[in-house]
């Protein structure tokens, strides 16, 4: 049974978000509407979710000593990282000590804080199909996995990175340096490591969000949402869009690699499991033990968004992933590096039919930052990316003054 209480009282539920932007910002609007209190820890002041939560912090979340002194200070029941980028050793220290309870696992977000853990957990533990890799910390190790078996193409990244940051595509010997130069300025934290993976040639890509909830009875049950395809530039989302097609045979083999690696990383909650999908051949690429964002198209087209799911997973309650209706999502990007930036056109976005906006609030815009989605549901997948497209073109930020 999962009692919930009342926010700001002795009886309160209380959760906290580890980043706040715009995953974790519908992620603590939806728990919100269950009457959780809600605690919203970012980097910056005002992040998204900040502005919809009951308190906002603002700390270093990858410094060990500031991350255990919050925690010990606000004593949530859950702590809940929707970032990478956490001082996740002291997740384990207080997951271990009964002081709190970190979703999915604290494990799970050590091990996938970095391409590293996961990959060597979903590749060689579980024996996944992925891409061929190898690890390397210096020009000359990368030249030297290239050459003894890793080929051309290949695709370079640094082991501490997201959203396409500092990863390349090398096609030839001509373009290793300039790949490794690239890496090194590119990744989140200079460990000076990265992973470099034969490229896979694959028909299409997916995200398969997968949900550890308690069913009736309370035993842990895994759930599939309809597949979501996604286009990716310069290793970034740009557009998804849900159910994407799939022959039965790669369905049934991709929820059963997804079904593995969550099985295996445990706990309660949703993954974004990656995977690239060629005819029947299906590879795993990467997991999020959280909210993925091609997952924003959710909001549009399931009963339950990935971030209700999430929410109600994490209570222990039970979900629904059925979808409602196809649908597709498509990125605003900032466009201008300026702060309190407006946006034009919103009503000319939302007169495309079937078609809805987040716009996500965050104080400053930089040419390529995410600072919006459109949202489109239709008959077909088709249509809705052609109407979210529209609708997201429609939305003009621009600087003032
Ligand atoms: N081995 C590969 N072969 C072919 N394409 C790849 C390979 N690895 C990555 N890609 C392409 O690059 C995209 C980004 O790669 P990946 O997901 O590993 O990086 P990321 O920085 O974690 O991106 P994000 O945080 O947005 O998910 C993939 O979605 C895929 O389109
Ligand atoms: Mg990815």
């Amino acid at each position: 049974m999962t009692r919930l209480g009342t926010p700001l009282s002795p009886q309160a539920t209380r959760v906290m978000l580890l980043g706040s932007g715009e995953l974790g910002k519908e992620v603590l609007i939806a728990l919100q509407r269950l009457g959780v209190e809600t605690i919203a820890v970012d980097r910056y002041e005002n992040a998204p979710g900040q502005q919809v939560a009951h308190h906002a912090r603002t700390i270093v979340m990858s410094d060990p000593a500031q991350l255990r002194a919050l925690i010990e200070q606000e004593k949530p029941d859950l702590v809940v990282p929707e970032i990478e980028a956490i001082a996740t050793p002291v997740l384990e220290a207080l997951e271990a000590a009964g002081t709190v309870k970190v979703i999915p696992t604290a494990r799970a977000a050590r091990l996938t804080m970095d391409r590293e853990g996961i990959r060597r957990l979903a590749a060689e533990t579980l024996g996944l199909p992925t891409s061929p890799y190898r690890f390397c910390d210096s020009l000359e190790e990368l030249q030297a996995a290239i050459d003894e078996g890793i080929g051309y193409p290949c695709i370079v990244k640094p082991v501490m990175s997201s959203s396409g940051k500092g990863q390349s595509r090398i096609d030839g010997p001509q373009d290793v340096r300039r790949a490794w130069d690239y890496a090194m300025a590119g990744g989140r934290v200079s460990t000076g490591r990265v992973i470099v993976e034969g490229f896979i040639d694959f028909d299409y890509e997916i995200t398969l969000l997968t949900v550890r909830a308690r069913g009736e009875g309370g035993a842990v049950q895994t759930r599939f949402c309809e597949p979501i395809g996604h286009l990716q530039a310069h290793g970034d989302y740009v557009e998804s869009w849900q159910p994407h097609p799939m022959h039965p045979a790669a369905l049934a083999r991709a929820q059963e690699i997804a079904g593995q690696v969550t099985a295996d990383l445990g706990g309660l909650g949703i993954f974004g499991v990656e995977l690239f999908v060629k005819g029947e051949q299906v590879w795993f690429s990467e997991v999020s033990p959280r909210p993925h964002d091609t997952g924003l198209v959710t909001l549009a087209t399931q009963w339950q968004s990935e971030f209700e799911l999430h929410a109600r997973a994490i209570l222990g309650l039970p979900v629904d992933t059925a979808l409602k209706s196809p649908g597709a999502s498509a990125v605003i990007y900032g466009g201008v590096d300026a702060v309190g930036i407006v946006f034009d056109g919103v009503d000319e976005a939302l007169a495309v039919p079937g078609a809805d906006l987040r716009l996500f609030g965050k104080p400053e815009s930089f040419a390529r930052r995410r600072m919006g989605v459109a949202l489109a549901h239709a008959d077909d997948v088709e249509t809705a990316r052609r109407h979210a497209r529209e609708a997201a073109s429609r939305v003009r930020p621009r600087a003032t003054g």
